[in-house]
C-alpha cells in the first residue's frame, strides 16, 4: 500500500499558531485549563470539540461553524486546534477572506477551488505489478548514438523471488534506467509496475542470503521481508488526492497519474470539467473504488467577503459535494460588503441562520501570562520576569495579538545589544518601534491631510 500523495493539512500562515497542538480536552471531552499549547477559553473549546466529532462521525455535513468574538481572543487558534484534532487524513483548506480578492482568479472562482480542495477523495486502485527480491541483476550497454565512447543502458536481465518461485525476465532500455535511477541491487524487494514500467524500492530483504549480495554493517535501507506468492500480482494502491486535484489533471485532459508528480500553475476550471470530475467520482464510489472523505473549509475573517460571494457561499453549502465550513469573524454589527445593509458580522441572515455559534471572550491578565509564555518557550525567547510582565501589560491593555508579535522584535533588540535575555527596556523599544493598531489609526487621522488617497 502506498500514499503517494497525502492530503495533509495544509494550513499557511500558521507561524503565529504553531504552539496549537489541539483543543487540550480530555477523554470526556472537557477543555484541561492549559493543554496542548491551549489556555483558557473553555466553552468555546469543548464547543470545538463537539464539531470535531461530529466531523469524525460524518454528522456535520453541508453545516457550517461560526467562531465570533473580539479581535486576539483564540479565534483562528481554535480552528488551528481543530484541523490538529482532525488530523492529516482529513483535509482541512484554510483561507483568509482578503485572499479571495488578491488572486487574479474570479472571486468564486477562488471560493470554488478552496471548496473542492477541502473534499477529499481516496481512490484504491489495483495495478499488476512484478514482485519480488532480486537475485540476479545484469545490465546490457550499447554505445550512445551520437557519442561512441560512452555506454548507455540498453536492457536488463533481472531475476525475481518470492518464497513460491523465482522468474527471470528481460526489461527494456527504459525499464533499465528505472533500475539504476532507483539505486537497485541484488538483494533489494521491488515492485515493477507492469504497465508503466515504473520501480519502486521497497528496501533490502531481511531473509535472503544470496552469493551476490553485499552485507552492510550499517543500512539506512528499510527491512523488508521476502514477499509471498507469485511474482506477478494484483497490487493495491491507495492514493488520497483532492477534487480539485481531479479537476487540474481533467482540465489538462492528462492522465491521473500525472497527478502525483507535482502540480501545476493555478487557473480557471470549467464547469463542464467539474461535472465530469464529479460524475467521474460518484462512478468510483459506486463501483467501489473510492471512498469521499468530507474537509474543511476554514475562512478567516468572512466579513471581507462581498454579497456576491457570500451568496455563492450558501449557494454552493447545499450542493451534494460540500465541504464543512468554518468561518471566523470579529466584526459586530456592519454593513455586508458590496450592500448598505448593515447585519450582525457583516453576513446576510439566511446564512447566519445556519450556522453553528462558538463565542470566544476576552482572556483574563493570568490567561495571557500563560499564552505568553507558551509562546516564549515556542520562540525560543528567553524572557525576564519583568519583561514578561510588560508583555502581560501590553495584551490587557492592546491585544494579546499584540503582545505575541513584540516577542520577536523584543529578542532581536536585546540580542543587538549582546543578551540573550530579553529586558522590559527591550519590550518596551519594540513597542516603540512597532505600533498596534489603536496607534496607527491614530497616527493616520493625526497626518489625514498628508497621507495619500
Ligand atoms: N486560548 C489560547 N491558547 C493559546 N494560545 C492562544 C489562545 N488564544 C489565542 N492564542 C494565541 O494568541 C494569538 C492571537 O490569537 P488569534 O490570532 O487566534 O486571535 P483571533 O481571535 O483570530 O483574532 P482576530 O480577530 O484578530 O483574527 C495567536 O498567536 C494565538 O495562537
Ligand atoms: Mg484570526
Amino acid at each position: 500500500m502506498s500514499h503517494v500523495r497525502s492530503v495533509a493539512a495544509r494550513f499557511e500562515r500558521i507561524g503565529a499558531h504553531s504552539h496549537i497542538r489541539g483543543l487540550g480536552l480530555d477523554e470526556k471531552g472537557r477543555a484541561l485549563p492549559v493543554a496542548q499549547g491551549m489556555v483558557g477559553q473553555k466553552e468555546a473549546r469543548e464547543a470545538a470539540g463537539i464539531v470535531v466529532k461530529m466531523i469524525k462521525e460524518g454528522k456535520m455535513a453541508g453545516r457550517a461553524v461560526f467562531l465570533v468574538g473580539p479581535p486576539g481572543t483564540g479565534k483562528t487558534a481554535i480552528a488551528v486546534g481543530i484541523a490538529r484534532e482532525l488530523g492529516p487524513d482529513v483535509p482541512f483548506m484554510a483561507l483568509s477572506g482578503s485572499e479571495v480578492y488578491s488572486s487574479e482568479l474570479k472571486k468564486t472562482e477562488v471560493l470554488m477551488q478552496a471548496m473542492r480542495k477541502a473534499i477529499g477523495v481516496r481512490i484504491h486502485e489495483f495495478r499488476k505489478v512484478y514482485e519480488g527480491v532480486v537475485t540476479d541483476l545484469e545490465i546490457k550497454t550499447t554505445r550512445h548514438p551520437y557519442n561512441p565512447y560512452q555506454q548507455v543502458p540498453s536492457g536488463a536481465r533481472i531475476a525475481l523471488k518470492t518464497k513460491k518461485e523465482e522468474r527471470r525476465l528481460s526489461v527494456d532500455a527504459q525499464v533499465t534506467m528505472e533500475l539504476l535511477s532507483k539505486g537497485v541491487q541484488v538483494g533489494d524487494v521491488i515492485w515493477i509496475d507492469a504497465e508503466s514500467g515504473r520501480v519502486t524500492r521497497l528496501g533490502r530483504c531481511s531473509d535472503y542470503r544470496g552469493e551476490k549480495v553485499e552485507g552492510y554493517d550499517v543500512e539506512a535501507s528499510a527491512k523488508v521481508p521476502m514477499p509471498d506468492g507469485p511474482i506477478v500480482k494484483e497490487k493495491e494502491f491507495i492514493h488520497t488526492v483532492t477534487l480539485h486535484d481531479l479537476d487540474e489533471v481533467n482540465e489538462a485532459r492528462g492522465s491521473i497519474f500525472s497527478l502525483f508528480f507535482g502540480g501545476r500553475e493555478t487557473k480557471e476550471i470549467s464547469p463542464e470539467t467539474r461535472q465530469y470530475g464529479d460524475k467521474l467520482v460518484k462512478e468510483w464510489v459506486d463501483e467501489g473504488r473510492a471512498e469521499i472523505i468530507p474537509g474543511v473549509l476554514f475562512i478567516d475573517d468572512v466579513h471581507m467577503l462581498d454579497i456576491e460571494a457570500l451568496s455563492f457561499l450558501a449557494r454552493a453549502m447545499e450542493s451534494e459535494l460540500a465541504p464543512i465550513l468554518i468561518l471566523a469573524s470579529n466584526r459586530g454589527m456592519t454593513t455586508i460588503r458590496g450592500t448598505d445593509v448593515v447585519s450582525p458580522h457583516g453576513l446576510p441572515l439566511d446564512l447566519l441562520d445556519r450556522l453553528l455559534i462558538i463565542k470566544t471572550t476576552m482572556y483574563s491578565e493570568d490567561e495571557i501570562r500563560e499564552i505568553l509564555k507558551i509562546r516564549a518557550r515556542e520562540e525560543k525567547v528567553d524572557l525576564d520576569e519583568k519583561a514578561l510582565e510588560a508583555l502581560v501589560k501590553i495584551g490587557v491593555e492592546s491585544s494579546l495579538r499584540y503582545a505575541v508579535q513584540l516577542m520577536m522584535p523584543s529578542a532581536i533588540i536585546a540580542k543587538s545589544n549582546g543578551r540573550t535575555k530579553v529586558l522590559a527596556e527591550d519590550v518596551e523599544k519594540a513597542r516603540k518601534l512597532f505600533a498596534d493598531v489603536k496607534q496607527s489609526v491614530k497616527h493616520i487621522q493625526e497626518y489625514e491631510d498628508k497621507l495619500l488617497k
